[in-house]
């Protein structure tokens, strides 16, 4: 047992207060640093908001604190997230259109400014694949693939940057693929458009960073949705596949959420023309 003189010397009484004051500082450096992800008073806008990964990335940007604007071609499925939103006590709007139409993406900005609903975030999500061999793809498809994949991205950016300029502060996420950085036999259009949308990831990131406006891409692995049913119910690829993750298993949704969230807001206030792949570990194993 210590004397009850030795606790009231000024060396021990200055070391308890350090530890006080450590204390109180660690726990205000945590509410801090979790405001950083917060959204409160942004608009995000996310393509293909109706379905697999803009569905979930539209209800955990609203979940953050933002107001969404959820694009994609079909109403009553877009309808159903917007109604989602709202019922968790967050704000939506639906906008029907197919950002592959150029004058649909111009009327689409047009009805936003009018409404004073600019995005401050963009998510260029929306994508569609082409599973030909390569003899076969045809210049049709090529051009469709093309045409959303990379030309909506691009379209859709220049439509929104003026907006974001003017606050100096933005932030769009390319949601581009592993097959930004690597071939695949069959996914060919696809291919060269993520490889394509990383490039101009980077170069929007070189000129616009300056503005206050921070372009990175979101390059999943396997993620369960409706754009690979096919693969998930091929018994041999699903085996070849998970063999190859060192964490075993298909990516969900889910999974995306922390990374989609800190791109989109001030915890990436640093982070510029990055490539974020979100695989499980697949690209670095051999
Ligand atoms: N799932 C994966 O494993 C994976 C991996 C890497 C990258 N990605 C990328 O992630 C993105 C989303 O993929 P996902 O798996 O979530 O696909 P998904 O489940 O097929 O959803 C696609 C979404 O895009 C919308 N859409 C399709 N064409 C459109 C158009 N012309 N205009 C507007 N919206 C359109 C669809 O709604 P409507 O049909 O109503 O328009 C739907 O909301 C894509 O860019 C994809 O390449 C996915």
């Amino acid at each position: 047992m210590l004397p009850v003189g030795y606790l009231a010397s000024p060396l021990v009484f200055a070391l308890i207060s350090k530890v006080i004051a450590h204390r109180f500082s660690r726990s205000y450096r945590m509410s801090d640093v979790l405001s950083l992800f917060s959204l409160n008073g942004r608009t995000a806008l996310v393509t293909g908001a109706s379905g697999g990964i803009g569905r979930e990335a539209a209800l955990t940007l609203a979940n953050a604190g933002a107001r969404l604007v959820l694009v994609a071609r079909i109403a009553e499925r877009l309808e159903a997230v917007r109604k989602q939103i709202v019922a968790a006590g967050g704000q939506a709007f639906a906008f029907a259109c197919d950002v592959s139409d150029h004058s649909a993406v111009d009327q689409l900005a047009h009805e936003l400014e009018q409404a004073q609903m600019l995005p401050d975030i963009l998510v260029n999500n929306a994508g569609t694949i082409d599973r030909s061999p390569f003899g076969k793809v045809e210049a049709s498809e090529w051009e469709r693939v093309i045409s959303l994949n990379l030309t909506a991205p691009f379209m859709l950016a220049q439509a929104f940057v003026p907006a974001m300029r003017a606050k100096k502060w933005g932030r769009i996420v390319n949601v581009a693929s592993i097959l930004a950085l690597q071939g695949k036999p069959n996914a060919h259009s696809y291919a060269a458009t993520k490889h394509g949308l990383a490039g101009l990831t980077r170069s929007m990131a070189s000129e616009l960073g300056s503005e206050g406006i921070c372009v990175n891409a979101l390059c999943p692995g396997y993620i369960r949705t409706e754009i690979n049913v096919v693969l998930q119910n091929d018994a041999e690829f699903n085996a070849r596949m998970i063999s190859r993750v060192p964490l075993k298993r298909w990516g969900s949704v889910d999974d995306l959420r922390g990374p989609l969230l800190m791109l989109c807001s001030e915890a990436s206030s640093f982070v510029n023309g990055h490539l974020m792949v979100v695989d499980g570990g697949l690209t670095v194993t051999h």
